[in-house]
């Protein structure tokens, strides 16, 4: 029987299908080191893993001539992953787009809306009981409705967002992309980074992690933005130099920031989480029930296309 390893403890009715069809080991004890992950490699068919588990170049050669031939992610992003080392010894890849896209997207809108509004400040104003009751000039922060929104990476993450912003709050929407591939309305086109992040009032990331996006937002580009800008970043923390985040958030050169990723999760830095000026999420993007079970089975369903001899729909190498 094909011996399948399942990472982490996912949705319920997806481990029971899986258990069914599989001899199918459930780990659950946090993310699979570089060891972990060649150990892993060696000695199942069939692997369930997820952010976390470091299938990187190192443990593909540790692994050596794996007996693994699949790595079913579960989630969209997959730089925990080395795709190429993986291909040469004959493992596929896949993961789970789509299901997940207005999910994560309405993270984007959560953090854009309480970043500008200020709503974390609030929030712990009332619960240390030092709220005096309404001001005219209490809380005040930054209208939402009818400003622009910069989206960095259109992809579907990025139009939903664009569509949420652009439908729900009457925003102009501009975008940069790398692949300069022209998305049409709502959305604007921006030549250039800079220019972007120097026209919007909102940034929100949305690019896929890894090397070829590693630091694309650096000091220069948060350089370029507004003093009363706000990012929002949705992808992934290394897309961002984190150090150069701090320095503007501390010296008010933009006004907030709205993080669900961060570089070395789950370490935050301790100068981010001293700023009231940033609402801190732990990477929740598409962390709702529903999606979560339909990533389990997405991420099931390539393996068990694998299983049967068919190719894996979601194969990304
Ligand atoms: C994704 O799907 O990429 C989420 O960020 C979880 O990894």
């Amino acid at each position: 029987m094909t011996k399948l390893l399942i990472t982490r403890r996912i949705a319920e009715p997806v481990l029971a299908q899986a258990e069914k069809l599989f001899d199918c080991t459930v780990r659950d004890q946090g993310g699979l080191s570089v060891e972990e992950a060649a150990d892993a490699l060696r000695h199942y068919d069939a692997i369930l893993p997820t952010l976390g588990d470091e299938f990187t170049a190192e443990a593909f050669e540790l692994a050596g001539e794996p007996r693994c031939k699949i790595l079913g992610n579960f989630g969209v992003g997959y730089n925990h992953i080395d795709t190429d080392a993986a291909a040469k010894v004959g493992v596929a890849v896949t993961n789970t787009p789509d299901v997940l896209t207005d999910a994560t997207a309405d993270i984007g809108m959560t953090l854009l809306l309480s970043t500008a509004r200020r709503a974390g400040e609030g929030e712990r104003m009332v619960r240390a009981g030092q709220w005096e009751g309404f001001g005219p000039k209490v809380g005040l922060s930054t209208h939402v409705t009818g400003k622009t929104v910069g989206i960095v990476g259109m992809g579907r993450i990025g139009q939903a967002v664009a569509r949420k912003c652009h439908y729900g709050f009457d925003m102009d929407v501009i975008y940069f992309n790398r692949s300069a591939k022209e998305v049409g309305h709502p959305a604007k086109r921006m030549d250039t980074l800079a220019e972007l992040m120097g026209a919007a009032d909102f940034v929100v990331v949305t690019v896929p992690g890894g090397a070829e996006t590693r630091k694309l937002i650096d000091a220069d580009a948060l350089a370029a933005m507004k003093p009363e800008g706000i990012f929002v970043n949705i992808s992934r923390g290394e897309v961002v130099d984190e150090a150069a985040l701090i320095d503007v958030l501390k010296r008010g050169a933009i006004t907030g920031a709205g993080l669900d990723v961060y570089e070395n999760e789950p370490h935050v830095p301790a100068d981010l989480i001293a700023l009231e000026n940033c609402v801190l999420l732990p990477h929740l993007g598409s962390a709702t029930t529903e999606t979560r079970q339909a990533m389990g089975q997405m991420a099931l369903d390539n393996i068990i296309a694998w299983s049967e001899g068919r190719e894996p729909p979601q194969k990304v190498n």
